[in-house]
């Protein structure tokens, strides 16, 4: 085989213009974890474990899960956040050994809004039947979003002031900030998925009247601030990245044309990596299966200019699939999830199949498959 596109490094541009070599394409998707017993967002062993395991397996960049910016931010009451110290100098070992396998990290920076405050999505919770919002007088908090809004079966969550959406964009900064100390290569910004960004860009879930609501220009005014708060902290040499969904696959909701047009803006801001998901507000679902998603990452492509990275992700778990969407042009990198959780060495894997070297760590040179 010719040598593989996928496995062919890529520099993602920084606003500096310094930009950040991947030594591959292949990057590991976010994914939250709820593995932090103590509930008080702080990463521990798992984490290292978690994500220097994919280190060892040939990503070229991780991406943490979503890490919360305050403590009602957090999805559930397990999930890792990045608003204190301790917070900040747990995170910073775990991309110390990261950087030790020459991989690069990326932070998820997240706040939930009304989707927070839930029970993890882990079997023995649902065995008990603990899932939906967590009661406030078992430790659950008064979630905040767009606007007042009953589409995700959660208890009620509180219009935000514009007092709070202030308080909230300096929360945004403060995280990256820690993030940046940490010693993180990458921040993306969580705009997807029903989280508190994507309540006020879609118009399903925000009917507000004042700026932030309505029109197009008003919706996007919340993210459009985050990333202007954010920019101002987070050094121009390094990558500022994000991730939106494309659609909310309902003809009234956030559609791929907005998503495009979105994506031109964020990168007249200084945006230059773009992660292409869907979905999140609602119960409203798209396709499924092998690539469902590739399509919205290929609009986006198209229509940003040539330096943007932009990566594919849903569904690409094999790596011929991985490799034909780079050679196609259809995305600049694909985000691998769930294919990871069941082989950490998928990377590592998809070299070996492609005829690329491997990047296994010392310790592991003499394995075979
Ligand atoms: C996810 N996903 C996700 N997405 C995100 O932006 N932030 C997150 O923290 C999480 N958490 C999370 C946990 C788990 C266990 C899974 C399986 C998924 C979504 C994930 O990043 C990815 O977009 C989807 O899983 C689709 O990609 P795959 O799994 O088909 O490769």
């Amino acid at each position: 085989m010719a040598q593989s596109n996928l496995f062919s490094p890529v520099t993602i541009p920084t606003r500096s213009g310094a930009g950040m070599t991947l030594a591959n394409r292949v990057t590991l998707a976010p994914m939250c974890q709820y593995a932090i017993p103590a509930r008080d967002g702080v990463p521990v062993t798992w984490q290292l474990v978690h994500l220097g395991s994919m280190a060892h397996g040939g990503f070229a960049l991780l991406h943490t899960e979503a890490t919360a910016i305050s403590p009602e931010g957090r999805i559930s009451d397990q999930d890792a956040g990045i608003w204190n110290t301790e917070q900040e100098q747990a995170w910073a070992k775990v991309v110390d050994y990261v950087h030790q396998h020459g991989t690069k990290i990326s932070i998820q920076l997240a706040h939930a809004g009304a989707k927070a405050s839930t029970y993890p999505w882990l079997p023995a919770q649902n065995e008990a039947k603990q899932v939906g919002s967590i009661p406030l007088d078992e430790g659950g908090w008064q979630t905040i979003t767009s606007t007042d809004s009953e589409l995700y079966q959660l208890a009620p969550a509180q219009e935000m002031s514009t007092e709070q959406i202030q308080r909230s964009l300096r929360s945004w900064a403060a995280a990256a900030q820690r993030a940046h100390e940490a010693g993180f290569d990458a921040l993306q910004i969580h705009a997807a998925h029903g989280y508190l960004i994507h309540q006020f860009l879609s118009p399903l879930s925000n009917s507000r009247t004042d700026e932030y609501g309505g029109s197009y220009a008003n919706r996007t005014r919340y993210l459009k601030e985050v990333v202007a708060a954010i920019a101002e902290v987070w050094p121009a040499e390094k990558v500022l990245a994000i991730r939106l969904s494309g659609e909310d696959w309902v003809s009234e909701g956030w559609r791929i044309a907005d998503t495009v047009q979105l994506a031109g803006e964020l990168y007249e801001q200084g945006v230059r990596a773009f992660d292409i998901s869907s979905a999140g507000i609602g119960a409203f679902h798209g396709p499924s299966g092998p690539g469902y998603q590739v399509p919205l990452a290929t609009a986006v492509k198209e229509a940003l200019p040539d330096d943007a990275f932009v990566t594919a992700v849903g569904g690409i778990t094999h790596p011929l699939q991985a490799e034909q969407i780079i050679v196609t042009g259809q995305a600049d990198g694909v985000s691998i999830g769930r294919a990871a959780l069941g082989d950490p060495q998928w990377a590592n894997r998809a070299a070996e199949q492609l005829g690329a070297p491997r990047s296994n760590p010392q310790q592991y040179w003499r394995g075979r498959w």
